[in-house]
């Protein structure tokens, strides 16, 4: 049977293979991005509660209305911007069904979507499924800063879209309120919608402001933002998340959101709408991560690994130049099989799986995890 595959180059990926290596080598994995300590008991009480109290049938289209009007009033509380929770913010199953969803809501055939490498691997296949063209911009180690005039230059009257993601997976950067208005003034008086995938927006560090898209008036006005609650509350096997935009755009979305999903799990619904009520519960979500990020980085000080310290998210990047020649996914394997620690090769994120020489370590981890992993890593 020709099965005229429409994803012909498309393999399992790369966050797949390397956790599934670890687990057959007993490895220690800071592969995967999920964390290795529980969520919250509250908050999975609160879950239980939700489904004792009935909470098991399917939840409104759009999702519950007392989430989305707690989303709301988080929009307003860190950034007193407001999105209408009837028709402003829908709820989705995981970041990934958001970002997919809007993918197939607004591209059409040979339109353009610009997208920063490296780059988190769900956004190109989505945009091949639905006929587009990724037109790929190669950002440089180590900063990955970006060049607006160059950007510029590539813009044409095929761009439909363009991703976004700060604080950034896989490489730890954020944007700076320049950037972002750099980003507004190329967009303004376009047609270009932007996805600005913010799922760590509540990971960041060093006192740094995460600068959402939502702070521009005119990014705002043609913005989609993601967020996702597996990220924010460490359970990513919930699922769970939303996304936010400008009224004319969430009713194209919902048209697609109701029959590519419909709904999101309820119960979980209704205790994460109960848990953020309290803002403590995200406030100081970033002084969590940041301590492990120092312990990390305190502790495979002395290895003869590079880096600068990750900004943002629950991934560091590392440079191992100094050690050998290998290619980033060998090197990688060769980690695993012979040194049992899993991380993720950065080739597969980067434009033609460009090697430079660089992975990418989840600190998400407890501290005996992290502290085992460095003494591996400065033993190489
Ligand atoms: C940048 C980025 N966007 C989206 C997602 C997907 O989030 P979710 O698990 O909520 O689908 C991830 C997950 O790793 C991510 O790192």
């Amino acid at each position: 049977m020709n099965l005229n595959s429409k994803l012909p180059k498309v393999k399992t990926s790369i966050f797949t293979t390397m956790s599934a290596l670890a687990k057959k080598h007993k490895a220690i994995n800071l592969s995967q991005g999920f964390p290795d300590f529980p969520s919250d008991p509250t908050l999975i009480d609160l879950v239980t509660k939700a489904m004792k109290d009935g909470y098991n049938q399917y939840s409104p289209m759009q999702g519950s209305f007392t989430l989305r009007e707690q989303i709301a009033q988080k929009f307003n509380l860190l950034y007193q911007t407001s999105y209408h929770p009837e028709t402003e913010i829908t709820i989705s199953a995981g970041a990934t069904q958001a970002i997919f969803t809007i993918v197939a809501a607004f591209i059409h055939k040979d339109d353009e979507v610009l997208i920063f490498k490296p780059a988190y691997d769900c956004y190109e296949p989505a945009i091949k499924l639905h006929g587009g063209k990724s037109i790929l911009v190669q950002l440089e180690t180590p900063h990955y800063k970006v060049d607006w005039n160059a950007v510029a230059k590539i813009i044409t009257n095929k761009t439909k879209m363009i991703i976004i993601n700060t604080p950034h997976n896989p490489c730890g950067t954020i944007w700076s309120k320049e950037d972002m208005l750099a980003l507004e003034n190329l967009v303004k008086n376009t047609n270009i919608i932007v996805l600005s995938d913010e799922v760590y927006e509540h990971i960041i560090f060093d006192g740094k402001q995460h600068q959402s898209a939502c702070l521009f008036p005119h990014l705002k006005e043609r913005t989609f933002i993601v967020a996702s609650f597996g990220k924010t509350f460490h359970n990513t096997g919930w699922k769970m998340g939303y996304c936010a935009a400008p009224v004319e755009l969430m009713t194209e979305y919902r048209k697609v959101h109701q029959y590519n999903v419909f709904s999101a799990n309820h119960p979980m619904q209704i205790g994460i709408a109960e848990y953020l009520k309290n803002a403590e519960n995200y406030l100081n979500i970033h002084s969590f991560y940041q301590e492990k990020r120092d312990f990390f980085l305190d502790a495979i000080q002395g290895s003869r690994f590079e880096f600068v310290p990750s900004n943002g998210t629950y991934f560091q990047l590392l440079n191992y130049k100094n050690i050998t020649e290998e290619n980033d996914i060998d090197f990688a394997e060769k980690l695993v099989i012979k040194n049992k620690i899993a991380c993720i090769p950065l080739s597969p994120f980067n434009a033609n799986n460009l090697d430079t020489k660089m992975l990418r370590f989840c600190f998400a981890k407890k501290e005996e995890t992290l502290q085992r992993a460095a003494e591996i890593l400065c033993a190489i």
